[in-house]
Formats: structure tokens, sequence, C-alpha cells
């Protein structure tokens, strides 16, 4: 790929050997008044990945180049010094890519530039990503009209505006919790820090706490270099710990010590690290009742729910379907080449009537498939297949598991401890019998999982 270079302040001498040297896939211009770098840039189309600036000796002032650099877009400045160092060098010196003396050797020169290119392309892809990180996660990426909606994203907007050292995201399955999360993260204060997300119920405690504040090489066996904790990671930014309900109690202990502290140890290591990390902490499960059972502290609940946010289930709001619908097929027909703009009354008759347990998730899998599948404009009602998931779960008679749901009567007939009895023995039965895995489809805790199985006195059959 041609790298582009702007060569600024040379004489026709230096620009000449400069040429016969920078021989190969390399484009380049040059130009004599440093003043017009910028207007060069932004008018010519020539938008180099280096520059290379001959000092001569005239005294600029610092703060005019430090201003113009950070006016560019991302581009690495090598300059190269052909008499003393200019005054006010020390100032510049930390925004530049590098510094060469005149003449230079062609082989360090090469690799310099080759070295200034890379970094400046990595630099703006990073620039792109975060740019589209940015426009992905809005206030308004949160869709929805409803009273709820309105009145959550009033709470997200006053919320970017204050600095907080942690809060809880509380919903059901697919109710954009990872979603609100990143809102948070792009729309507040610290937007141009890090973002760092961690599934505390993907990993088992030890790896969990390595991962969180890092270890020295050798701190446990197989432990063969030094790692870096997301703590250390997310320094100066977010950390979402997302199904929070799920960590280990001993282990909150010591993450409710790093939030208050803001310092954290390696493991393996006795040097305390200060860090500055905020915490957005989700879980689908009920804290407070996690709390009662045992499972999760008390001191930890309270200092994660100084903030609380809860999002309302889609049920509770099925109006938003008239926005979220549209937006979702938008996506997938761009996705999938398709070009579906119809959605008959029937189909809405069916969308609205239905109670959407997996939540704004379950709406976008039901939609990817219709879109998928779809022959012409209309939305292919055929691929909707809801009905067949209300009636799965209206017309039975007594407890009884139909497909993936469960249904029962409402006439007395079945408890609630019947029901849990009943869903923990189904759960374990189609994972069999993996507490783990039956913990995470009930979004509850091993812990809990393994008390109530005691209690009901569930055996493996
Ligand atoms: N209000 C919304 N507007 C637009 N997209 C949404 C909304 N709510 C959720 N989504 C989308 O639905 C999907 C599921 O959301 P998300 O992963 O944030 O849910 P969650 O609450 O974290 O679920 P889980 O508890 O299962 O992890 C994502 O693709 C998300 O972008
Ligand atoms: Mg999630």
């Amino acid at each position: 790929m041609a790298k582009n270079i702007l060569v600024a302040g040379a004489s026709q001498l230096q620009l000449k050997q400069l040429m016969a040297e920078l021989t190969g896939d390399w484009q380049i211009q040059q130009i004599d008044n440093i003043e017009k770098i910028a207007d060069y840039i932004n008018t010519e189309d020539f938008e180099p990945e280096v520059i290379i600036y001959f000092d001569i000796g005239k005294v600029i002032a610092s703060t005019f180049w430090v201003k113009l650099i950070q006016s560019l877009p991302p581009i690495e400045w090598v300059w190269v010094l052909t008499g003393k160092n200019p005054t006010g060098f020390k100032d510049i010196e930390p925004w530049l890519f590098d510094s060469v003396n005149w003449p230079v050797d062609d082989d360090k020169l090469k690799r310099l530039i080759s070295k200034a290119a890379r970094s400046t392309q990595i630099k703006r892809r990073l620039e792109y990503y975060s740019q589209v990180d940015f426009n992905r996660f809005n206030i308004d990426s949160y869709t929805g009209k409803s009273p709820a909606v309105v009145q959550l994203k009033k709470m997200l907007q006053e919320l970017s505006g204050v600095p907080f050292t942690s809060l809880t995201i509380t919903g059901e399955t697919g109710t954009g919790k990872g979603l609100t999360a990143g809102i948070i993260h792009h729309t507040g204060q610290r937007k141009g820090a890090p973002f760092i997300e961690l599934n505390c119920a993907a990993l088992p405690k030890d790896l969990l706490e390595s991962q969180l504040f890092g270890h020295e090489a050798g701190a446990f066996t197989g432990a063969s270099t030094r790692l870096k904790g997301l703590f250390e990671q997310a320094d100066g930014g977010t950390l979402f710990l997302d199904e929070i309900g799920d960590m280990d109690i001993e282990l909150q202990a010591k993450l409710l010590k790093a939030i208050e502290e803001q310092k954290i140890r390696r493991l393996g290591s006795e040097k305390v690290i200060s860090v500055d990390v905020q915490i957005i902490a989700a879980t689908g499960i009920d804290l407070q009742q996690a709390v009662v059972e045992g499972n999760f502290r008390d001191d930890l609940f309270h200092r994660l729910s100084t903030f609380s946010i809860e999002l309302p289930p889609l049920r509770d709001r099925k109006e938003d379907l008239y926005e979220l619908a549209p937006k979702i097929i938008a996506e997938y027909n761009v996705k999938a080449n398709k070009n579906v703009n119809f959605i008959s009354d029937e189909i809405w008759q069916q969308l609205l009537g239905y109670d959407w347990p997996g939540n704004v998730r379950e709406l976008r899998n039901v939609l990817e498939r219709c879109v998928l599948f779809s022959k012409d404009k209309e939305l292919p009602g055929e691929w909707l297949q809801l009905k067949e998931r209300i009636a799965a779960t209206i017309n039975e008679s007594s407890l009884v598991r139909a497909s993936d749901y469960v249904s029962f009567p409402l006439d007395g007939s079945v408890g609630l401890a019947d029901l849990e009895k009943f869903i923990i023995e189904e759960v374990l039965d189609k994972t069999g019998f993996n507490v783990s895995e039956a913990a995470r489809l009930l979004k509850t805790t091993r812990q809990t999982l393994r008390y109530r199985i005691k209690k009901y006195a569930i055996s493996r059959h």
C-alpha cells in the first residue's frame, strides 16, 4: 500500500537527497510554508501518514506546533534536525513520533518512516472505531417512546453529567442491560477512556480473580507471564461487570475493597497499584433476594446500588414495538440484502399479543428469521412462529413441559414451591444434572441452586 509523506521546510538539496533515499512505494509531496500545512492537508486531498519536518533553526513558538499537530487528523511527525536543537524543542518533542539528525543513514530513515506510517494507520483505525462505538451508543440507541423508556432516557441523560463510582442495571434477559451500560459509558464523562467488559458468570472463581486483578509471572501454576488485570486496563474508564450476581462470595469481598479504595494488588505481588475505575454492574437476578439467601454480600449490594437503573420488560411497553420492529427490520434488510418494508395488520396483532419473555433479544431473533426468509417486501408471517409459543403456555391443565416452555394452572392446585421444584428438575434434566449450566439457564447462582436442590431433595435419576 502506498504511503504518503509530506516534507516540510526542506531545501531543494535536502529534498533531492531524501527522494533519492526514499525510493519505492512512497508518495512524496513537499511544502515550503509550514504555516500552510493545515490548509494544504485540508484542501489538497493528500492525507499523509507521516510529516517530515526539516528544522533549519527558524524560531517558531512551540505553542504554534502543538496547536497545529492537534488540529490535524492522526499523522506522525518526524523532525529532522539540521543544526543545533531549536529553541523550545523540548516542549514539542512529546508530540513527535521521533527526531533524527541530518544527514541520516538511509536504512534508519526508511525504518523510522515505515514505523511512523504504521503508527498513524493504527491511530486512525482506533479513531474510526471509537467513532463507530460512540455512534452506536448514544441515548437514542435505546429505542422506544413509551413513558417508561422516556423516563429511562431522561435518567440516562442526567447520569451523563454526573461522576459516579458504581451503579447497577437490573432487568430481565434481553431488556438491554449490555446496551445501557455501553450508553452510560459512551455518553458519560469517561467516554474517551476504556470500556472493559467482563461476564462474571462465564469464568470459574480463580480465573475471574486473576482476570480482574492481574497476576505476576509465577503467581500460580500456569501463570507463565505477567497479566495486567481488567481493573488496570480500565483505569480512567469503566469496568462493566455483567451478571455480577454470579460472582463468588469471597471474591465479592475483594471487589468491594478494590472499589472502595481504588487500589488493587496483582496476584503474587505486594505492590499496591492505584486505579481510577467506575463500575457498572448488571444482573438479571434479584440481588436483594440473593443477599437474603446469603449468596450476595450485603455491603457490596449497598455499594453498587447507590444508583440503580431498572429496565422495563417489553411486555409492559408494547407500544415500543412500533419503534423497535422497523428499526430492527431495517438493520437486517441491510445485513441480508433484503427489502422488507411492509408489516400486515395480522402480523402486528401477533407481535402485540405476544408477551416476549426474551424481550428485545427475542424480538430481534424473530425478526431476523423473518427478514432472512422474506421473498418480497412483506414480512412473512409464517416465520413468526409466535402462536405455538402462546399455545404451549396456556392450553395445558396441569404442570407440564411443552417444548421449551412450562405452563401451569392458576386454580390454586399448584403452589410456588411445587413450581420451583418442577422447574429446577426440568432444567437439571435438560442439562444432564450440570448445576452450573442449569444455574445459568435459570439466571441464578450455583450456590442458590445447590441450596434449592438440597431443600427439595432433588436427586439425579
Ligand atoms: N431498547 C432497545 N433498543 C434497541 N435495541 C435494544 C433495546 N434493548 C435491547 N436491545 C438489543 O437487544 C439485544 C439484547 O440486549 P442486551 O444484550 O443489552 O440485553 P441484556 O439485558 O444484557 O440481556 P442478558 O441478560 O440476556 O445478557 C441487543 O442486541 C441490544 O442491542
Ligand atoms: Mg447482557
